[in-house]
């Protein structure tokens, strides 16, 4: 929440033409009672899509996946993995994993309202709940909703006590645990999340389950998006340069401001574009102190862009 807003999604589709990207949590209650069109407008560009959903009534999250659906998500995926209080006093996200059956009701409600792939993504338990028993019951009560696609944070999550942000780092990270769930469940989709820092890890983790996902690290380094379809989709398309991107940027940020979107809502996004390259700073600095005023135009950005030297920007090959 908070960060793979369409703009974020729009910038990391230009770096990776395959990779599948995800909303935030957008409650199932919101889009049934709330601003459709402020909720779910998305760019044709951004495809593969999948819209995370939030909540715990069967009936309103097959309500909110027909109306997702006709604003052409890829898939649907069932948030059972968020620990915030907020959250849990709406009885959704990670407190679910103690409630199987109901997770099952809701995923098959969600599966019968669309042809689209409808997912999960939760933990590998919470609280005192067994790591072992208590992840297999809940995968194996979950799965007879008849969806087959998991993504697992493979870490515990505590509902009382941590707050979301220490529930994302204090809890350790459990790997060999989501590939004992593969091994057990060969016919399942499983995902594996948390920690994934480089693609190296992303291909060692392939060894072992059908996909993974990545959060924090592709935030902040979005160009490590760059390499992706080459080493895992078999693309031969050319690798983008951080420029090329930055470039490719402009007209979508022209065509958003005149809408009246702000330009930091978008730049706030692209601020790790230059990672590790010199004048990343310099880059940040304009787009952090400038484009956040009312007079943020299209001339910060590019002066932003014009501010990072081109010949001094290796390019991902030689980087690697
Ligand atoms: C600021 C922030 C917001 C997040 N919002 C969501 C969310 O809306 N839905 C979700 O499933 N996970 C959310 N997460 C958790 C990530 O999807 C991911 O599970 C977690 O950060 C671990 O993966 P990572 O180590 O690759 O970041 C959020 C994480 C952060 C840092």
């Amino acid at each position: 929440m908070g960060w793979t807003d369409r703009h974020c999604r729009y910038f990391h589709r230009l770096l990776s033409r395959h990779t599948r990207l995800y909303t935030e949590m957008i409650t199932a209650d919101a889009i049934v009672h709330g601003d459709q069109d402020y909720l779910l407008q998305m760019n044709p560009q951004e495809h593969p899509v999948a819209l995370q959903l939030g909540g715990s009534d069967p009936e309103q999250l097959a309500r909110a996946v027909k109306i997702a659906e006709g604003y052409g998500y890829d898939e649907f995926n069932l948030n059972v993995g968020c620990p915030s209080d907020r959250v849990q006093t709406g009885r959704f996200g990670a407190c679910l994993m103690k409630e199987p059956e109901r997770v099952k009701d809701c995923l098959a409600a969600m599966n019968e309202s669309t042809e689209r792939l409808v997912s999960v993504k939760c933990r590998i338990g919470v609280d005192d709940m067994d790591d072992e028993a208590g992840l297999t019951d809940f995968v194996d009560i979950v799965q007879s909703s008849g969806i087959q696609h998991f993504i697992i944070h493979a870490r515990k999550a505590w509902l009382e006590g941590l707050s979301p942000k220490q529930n994302r780092e204090i809890p350790p990270l459990n790997y060999p645990r989501v590939y004992d769930l593969k091994a057990n469940f060969l016919d399942l989709q499983i995902i594996i999340n948390g920690g994934v820092e480089t693609l190296e890890q992303v291909y060692e983790h392939l060894q072992q389950v059908d996909g993974v996902m990545m959060g924090r690290q592709a935030y902040h380094t979005p160009y490590l998006l760059a390499l992706v379809d080459r080493s895992f989709f078999n693309s031969q398309d050319p690798v983008v340069s951080r420029h090329q991107v930055g470039e490719a940027m402009i007209p979508y940020i022209e065509g958003q401001l005149a809408e009246g979107v702000g330009l930091y809502q978008i730049t706030r996004h692209m601020l790790g574009l230059f990672y590790g390259q010199p004048g990343a700073r310099h880059f940040r600095r304009i787009l952090s102190s400038q484009a956040a005023g009312s007079k943020g135009d299209i001339e910060v950005y590019k002066t932003a862009l014009k501010s990072v030297p081109q010949s001094q920007t290796l390019s991902l090959e030689q980087s690697a």
